[in-house]
């Protein structure tokens, strides 16, 4: 399986080192003759890679690390043309995608995935921003094209949650969502419950790397209102909803009074997603919540994300992940890899 990867930041490089790392589990999991092989890597503006029988990612990692881009690379591997060409005209199965997200991304990479799909291959990404803004036009084309669009790492990475509610709960229908699904305002919500101010929590989030670049997204709600979208269109045939259209409150305005409060009644304050049918519409809002302690909602810790997702026929299931950073993203994307080998995913 010949993987191109578009992006080499931090999650691009955990995914290499993730591939390097489980070699062996690799080898045992895979059927006979067939191996993840990163064939090409494409950057914006750090240069691009190719080779047909697959790059040193070992040497990339080494070289980049110490130099901060892919080009002056050894030139048995150098490709002289940018991303795009790779990716319409690079010789390649997979397309694994972890460009920088931006909430406003409506074009760029999202172009490039088209061209990929429309060529036929996989994509597998982990891009939030592309998966809220072009959901219904990539499915359309990975169906019309027999390829598959992958992106159950963009949510909740932890959790493969689009697999799971397919593939462990098949007919059951998703009625409603409620949790919290951005890790950062978690993390920072819980560091105020502890006496520090916002600003203080915001910093230490940055530094614990679980922020997105720009950390108002998290604090915000904006990164909790995108994901919550693409759960909705995803899992409950919702249409798209522009973010004017979701009721969004962020936590900048919870008070040391909300959190007193919670804790004389045992809860926590949240910033809460909240999904829900009603009268054949999907609503969707975001917002501080104070969660009872029985719902283990209120027991997230940390960046920790989790969500009951409330079904017809299968009843309320619990999903949650203490993992957050990049690693925990590179895995996300290694699994969806995996599974799409496995035959486990299909358009
Ligand atoms: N900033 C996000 C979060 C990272 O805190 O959950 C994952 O997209």
């Amino acid at each position: 399986m010949n993987v191109l990867l578009l992006g080499f930041g931090s999650v691009g490089r955990a995914f290499c080192n993730l591939l390097k790392e489980q070699e062996f589990s690799l080898k045992e999991l895979l059927p006979a003759g067939v191996e993840v092989k990163v064939v090409g890597i494409g950057t914006k503006t750090r240069g691009c890679l190719f080779s047909r029988d697959g790059l040193p990612l070992k040497q990339i990692l080494d070289f980049e690390s110490k130099t901060g881009k892919l080009t002056g690379m050894d030139s048995l591997y150098a490709y002289p043309y940018d991303s795009e060409s790779l990716v319409s005209e690079g010789d390649y199965d997979l397309l694994v995608e972890c460009t920088t997200s931006s909430m406003s991304s409506r074009g760029g990479v999202a172009r490039l995935i088209k061209i990929a799909l429309d060529r036929g291959k996989t994509v597998v990404t982990c891009n939030s921003a592309v998966v809220y803004n072009h959901y219904f036009e990539l499915k359309e084309l990975s169906e019309q094209k027999g390829a598959s669009f992958i992106f159950d790492s963009a949510v909740i990475a932890g959790v493969p949650l689009f697999s799971f509610m397919k593939h462990c709960l098949p007919c059951a229908k998703v009625v409603s969502c409620y949790g919290v699904i951005n890790g950062t305002s978690n993390y920072v919500l819980e560091m105020m419950e502890e006496g520090s101010t916002l600003d203080e929590a915001i910093m230490e989030a940055v530094r614990k790397g679980c922020a997105e670049k720009d950390p108002l997204l998290d604090i915000e709600g904006t990164d909790s209102a995108v994901k919550a979208s693409i759960i909705a269109q995803v899992l409950m045939g919702a249409s798209f909803h522009a973010l004017e259209e979701i009721s969004i409150e962020g936590i900048r305005n919870v008070t040391p009074e909300m959190f007193r409060k919670a804790k004389k009644e045992g809860a926590r304050v949240k910033l809460v997603a909240k999904i829900q049918k009603v009268l054949g519409s999907v609503q969707i809002s975001v917002r501080p919540e104070v969660v009872p302690s029985d719902n283990p909602v209120s027991r997230l810790r940390g960046a920790s994300k989790g969500v009951i997702m409330t079904t017809d026929i299968a009843g309320e299931v619990y999903l949650a992940s203490d993992g957050f950073g990049p690693r925990q993203v590179g895995y996300g994307l290694l699994r969806d890899v995996l599974e799409y080998i496995s035959g486990k995913i299909k358009t």
